[in-house]
């Protein structure tokens, strides 16, 4: 009786008036809106922070943390590596054998597997367990070739894609969750130390030689391949970026200055925050009711865990006050987090005359059945809208990193800079990743943008982690 009382009251009249939603998603659209001089404030604001994060432990919401790589590969890296990859929806294991200057990756081989969700939000212990279970059936099962020699440890990179004090290369504790992790117990324990435990009660013999962020794990992965990279930009469940600063420039650094007179920094750029950021209700809905309020609000504007829930937020809303579903609200489009950014971008990307995707998409993750046309293209919009928001926001913050280093002015030796970028969002929504490259074009200068290239670096935070457990070993 309850449900039926609901469906009554939530009838709609017949008929959309689509000016009305028109207007409707106008004005929505006009608070997203982001002309190229509030994205050059915008990247203003973010070098103002990684100057006042630089200087002081808590100087500002971005962290500015020290990765303790101040090494980056030669090429000259050498022998069987291992490295795990813990921080989005997937984790994975990895073996890597380097070959010295003329050999390169001779071979590498990986296993993924999805994380349980339970385990997100369970257990330090648990999550542990699982990981070193994975890595332990991943080394039993590999053949006589690996077989290390007596007295000898296999030597792992720990890439751990979430804000870590780094207390050396191969420590570090864990400040906060982010991306949908919460699991209270973890903060603030060393998570190598808690990785090292979990692999001895798996009876598997295996050193942390590194412990890096996702970001770092990609620029480092980068500069194997290219020289000229000078920042790891992850877009893909979470967004974050590391860029080699110069040793001199960080006045927090109070330990000898390295050899190489350099320091990669993990920027936690996610949690970057400034009244010029475009937000709406519906990120300050989403921001209220996530499992981290008040924290990682840029992150919740421009990564793959959020956007598709911005667009059902904004879908909601709509529906609330026009019948553009038909009478009754679709009840699965009151579900957080049912609508997924690989769907919305299935949907953004649909070129069909009748857009046929859009409504088997509709059908199939909110129950919507019958769409007209319009309808749809409503809804693709809606997309366009959310996605592009994010596209151009982030190219603001690649922008500031490549003003930070000096980079954003012709230099007369015609240096390149070169920003390798990875993650699902990045490599899979094209019209975002289209978009970025078009306003970081934009933000740059057609002279300037010449010399900056972007590079999909795939799967490169495994293969940087294995290389800085090499490059640093011993
Ligand atoms: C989140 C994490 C950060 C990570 C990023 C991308 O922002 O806090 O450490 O690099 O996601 O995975």
């Amino acid at each position: 009786a309850c449900v039926v009382a609901v469906l009554v009251i939530r009838k709609r009249s017949k008929g959309i008036k689509w000016g009305k939603v028109r207007e409707m998603l106008k004005e929505i659209k006009l608070k997203c809106a982001l002309p190229i001089e509030r994205l050059k404030q915008i990247a203003s604001a973010m070098e103002t922070e990684m100057h006042a994060g630089l200087a002081s432990d808590g100087g500002s919401k971005l962290k500015m943390l020290l990765s303790y790589v101040d090494k980056l590969p030669t090429g000259a890296e050498e022998g069987l590596f291992y490295a795990l990859d813990l921080g989005g929806t997937n984790f994975r294991v990895l073996r890597v054998q380097l070959g010295g200057k003329e050999g390169g990756v001779v071979r590498q081989e990986h296993k993924e597997v999805s994380i349980p969700p339970h385990l997100m939000v369970g257990s330090s212990h648990d999550l542990f367990d699982f990981i070193a279970e994975a890595l332990s059936s991943f080394v039993a099962s590999e053949g006589e070739e690996y077989k290390v020699p007596e007295g000898k440890q296999r030597e792992l990179g720990f890439t751990f894609s979430f804000p870590v004090k780094q207390l050396s290369l191969s420590s570090g504790t864990l400040i906060k969750w982010t991306k949908g992790f919460c699991i209270e117990e973890t903060v603030g324990q060393d998570v190598v130390a808690e990785l090292t435990k979990a692999m001895e009660r798996q009876g598997l013999d295996m050193k942390v030689a590194a412990l890096v962020n996702d970001t770092v794990g990609t620029l480092v992965g980068g500069r194997y391949e290219d020289g000229d990279v000078v920042t790891g930009v992850i877009l893909g469940t979470g967004s974050n970026a590391a860029y080699v600063e110069r040793a001199s420039s960080i006045p927090k650094w109070h330990d000898e200055l390295p050899k190489s007179g350099e320091m990669v920094i993990n920027m936690e750029w996610g949690n970057f925050k400034s009244p010029l950021l475009p937000i709406t209700e519906f990120d300050e809905a989403l921001d209220f009711e996530s499992l981290n309020p008040g924290e990682q609000i840029y992150e919740k504007l421009i990564s793959g865990m959020y956007l598709g829930e911005v667009v059902r937020r904004v879908l909601l809303k709509v529906s609330e006050e026009f019948p553009i579903f038909g009478d009754i609200i679709p009840p699965k489009l009151e579900a957080p987090f049912i609508l997924r950014t690989p769907q919305m971008s299935a949907i953004h990307h649909d070129s069909s005359l009748d857009l046929k995707v859009v409504a088997k998409k509709l059908k199939e993750t909110l129950g919507i059945h019958n769409t007209s046309i319009k309808t749809r293209k409503f809804v693709v919009d809606v997309c366009d809208m959310v996605a592009k928001r994010a596209a151009r926001l982030a190219a603001a913050g690649i922008y500031a990193i490549i003003k930070k280093i000096g980079r954003d002015t012709l230099s007369d030796d015609k240096q390149r800079t070169v920003i390798a970028i990875d993650g699902g969002l990045f490599e899979h929504y094209t019209a975002f990743s289209d978009c970025l490259e078009r306003t970081l074009r934009e933000l740059l200068g057609e002279e300037v943008a010449n010399s900056v290239v972007i590079k999909h670096a795939n799967d490169g935070s495994g293969i940087g982690a294995a290389l800085i457990a090499a490059s640093h070993s011993n």
